[in-house]
């Protein structure tokens, strides 16, 4: 495939940005996109230029690292990580668009690559349990009903990639916190903070300057792990019953 690929470039948080258009000849369809990108890149240092910097680390679909928006869509035109698509999915003399996660609480530190440490403290606002230190309990020591369980597992798998921020108008993060909720507060371990975690984490939400979620539903539409939306709902019921029961 003989494609071309327009990619933001920006030499640093402050400078101005825009779009450079590359020619890339001799793409394979079972290359991923990173990998399209490597190639690309390589071509760039062979050349003289500056090679195009990008986040990633696994490559595996786990980390959530490797934020891309491709033709305007987070991750792309398939429900999944950007490394995780393959060139397959595009044609033959298309032009992709590649641009950076665009969040106000996603600063860009070069080109691609934006800076995503407000999930972070997001997560350290409350995204944790206390446990008392010592040998591993016995895995059916606390029993946990199927269907938590299994809701809980799904919750947890999401990787923190930041996709449902970029896409959301309001630039909310809803999506992502609701199912680090979700995640500890179904299980035994999860309830001591049960209610503090909730109120804790919208609060970090809010002053990393997050938008409010107002039901829009984009963000479920590009989650690569296909967080549900009802996990929103989840989170709401917990503020209430942490608001009516007056906190910890
Ligand atoms: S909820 Fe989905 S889109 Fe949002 S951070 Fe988690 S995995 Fe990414
Ligand atoms: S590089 Fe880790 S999820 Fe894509």
């Amino acid at each position: 495939m003989n494609i071309t690929v327009k990619v933001w470039r920006q030499d640093g948080p402050e400078a101005e940005g825009r779009m450079v258009p590359y020619e890339v000849e001799d793409v394979s369809e079972h290359m991923s996109f990173l990998e399209m990108l490597d190639v690309l890149n390589e071509r760039l240092t062979m050349r003289g230029e500056e090679p195009i910097t990008f986040d990633h680390d696994c490559r595996e679909g786990i980390c959530g690292s490797c934020d891309l928006v491709i033709d305007g869509v987070p991750h792309g035109p398939q429900q999944t990580t950007t490394c995780q698509l393959h060139m397959r999915s595009f044609n033959d003399g298309d032009t992709i668009d590649v641009e950076p996660f665009r969040a106000g609480p996603f600063p860009i530190i070069k080109d691609l690559m934006v800076d995503r440490s407000a999930l972070d403290r997001i997560i350290q606002a409350g995204g944790f349990i206390s446990a008392p230190t010592g040998t591993a309990p016995d895995a059916h020591a606390a029993p946990v009903a199927k269907n938590d369980a299994d809701h809980a597992f799904d919750a947890a798998t999401c990787i923190g990639c930041g996709a449902c921020v970029a896409v959301c108008p309001n630039g909310s993060s809803m999506l992502f916190t609701s199912a680090k909720v979700t995640h500890l507060g179904l299980l035994p371990q999860g309830q001591p903070e049960r209610k503090s975690r909730v109120v804790n984490m919208l609060n970090q939400q809010d002053a990393e300057g997050f938008g409010g979620c107002t039901n829009i539903g984009d963000c479920t539409a590009v989650c690569p792990k296909g967080i549900p939306f009802e996990t929103i709902s989840r989170l709401n019921r917990d503020l209430l019953g942490s608001l009516a029961r007056g906190g910890d």
